[in-house]
């Protein structure tokens, strides 16, 4: 496995990591059990959650499947989403983020978060007093590193300057939406990753599973994959961008590789990318995103890549 650091912090997270948003949510706690420690088995030691993931079960899920490995894994979790129906059970207030840290630590059964992350913007509270509350949670030992997620580069621009001016703790990743069929965050975002040091964690790097090949045109999702149960995700199997998935299948078949490879593989020739985190509801996912990072695509690679989706053409 490929170790990267996570922005310029001394981090080093596997260049794939595993996504906990199918924990309690098509993996049950046996399964979640099986998926993690065949990450942690073959080097992958990046775990991304959240607070509102199937309410708190996916935290506890993997709690409970790292005990007695706690020291190999690196836990991202998130605050932010709303986890009672009191006003402020949710939010990036003081009061919330310390209410939030201390059920997190509670459902993971650690003493410690390693990254710490807010899970988007939240326009009615000052990022100063976010930014003191995550910098006291850093001191007490809480949380080792914080990042943010779902922010626009302004607005980490923003954070990264009240952190500045007093002289609290900084943000040193974000979490955006990234994969090979939404490249939105190339204008403005990576960019400025690349030029402040930010360390960026794609989510939803298959585009939920479509980029795998899974689902073919013309055909009904099987069933027992994520679009069979999720109408909003059927709404985005189009024809022409199943037949351009599937053409990118036959491309990397003919190199040994499969499609979903080829999705991690692209997002990791971007430098700023330092980990991927690819979900997953069988061990067996998590051991061929896993082979992704071994495949080194080259410049030639990319155009074609660009031409079978059509880059050009759209632009
Ligand atoms: N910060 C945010 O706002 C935010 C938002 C969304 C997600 N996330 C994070 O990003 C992670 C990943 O996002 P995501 O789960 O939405 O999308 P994803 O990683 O693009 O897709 C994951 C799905 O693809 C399928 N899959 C994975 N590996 C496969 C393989 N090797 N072969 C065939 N199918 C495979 C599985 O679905 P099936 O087996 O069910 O078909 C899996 O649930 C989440 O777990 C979460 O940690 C963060």
């Amino acid at each position: 496995m490929e170790y990267r650091r996570l922005g310029e912090s001394g981090l080093k997270v596997s260049a794939i990591g595993v996504g906990g948003n199918t924990f309690g949510n098509g993996a049950d706690e046996g399964q979640t059990a099986r998926i993690i420690n065949r990450a942690l088995d073959i080097g992958v030691n990046f775990v991304d959650t959240a607070d509102i993931y199937s309410r708190g079960v996916s935290e506890t899920y993997v709690g409970k499947a790292v005990a007695g490995r706690r020291h190999e894994a690196i836990i991202a979790t998130k605050v932010r989403g709303r986890m009672g129906d009191l006003p402020n059970d949710e939010g990036l207030s003081r009061r919330h983020i310390i209410d939030g840290v201390e059920a997190s630590l509670r459902r993971l059964g650690t003493d410690y978060i390693d990254l710490y992350q807010v899970h988007n913007v939240d326009p009615t509270t000052p990022i100063f007093e976010t930014l003191a509350a995550l910098d006291d949670l850093v001191h007490h030992g809480k949380v080792r590193y914080i990042g943010c997620s779902n922010f626009a580069a302004w607005q980490i621009c923003e954070a990264l300057w009240a952190a500045d001016r007093k002289n609290l703790t900084p943000f040193i990743s974000v979490q955006p939406r990234y994969n090979l069929l939404d490249r939105a965050i190339e204008r403005e975002l990576l960019p400025f990753c690349r030029q402040y040091g930010i360390g960026i964690i794609p989510y939803s790097p298959l585009a939920s599973g479509i980029l795998t090949g899974k689902y073919k045109p013309g055909e009904p999702p099987p069933p027992n994959t994520r679009a069979g149960r999720s109408p909003r995700l059927r709404e985005q199997l189009t024809e022409d961008r199943l037949s351009r998935v599937e053409r990118l299948a036959e491309w990397a078949r003919e190199r040994g590789h499969t499609a979903g490879e080829l999705a991690l593989a692209w997002l990791l020739t971007r430098r700023e990318v330092s980990t991927i985190i690819a979900g997953a509801t069988k061990p067996e996912q998590v051991e061929e995103n896993a082979k992704a990072a071994e495949w080194r695509l080259t410049e030639d690679d990319l155009k074609q890549i660009d031409e079978i989706l059509g880059v050009g053409e759209r632009r």
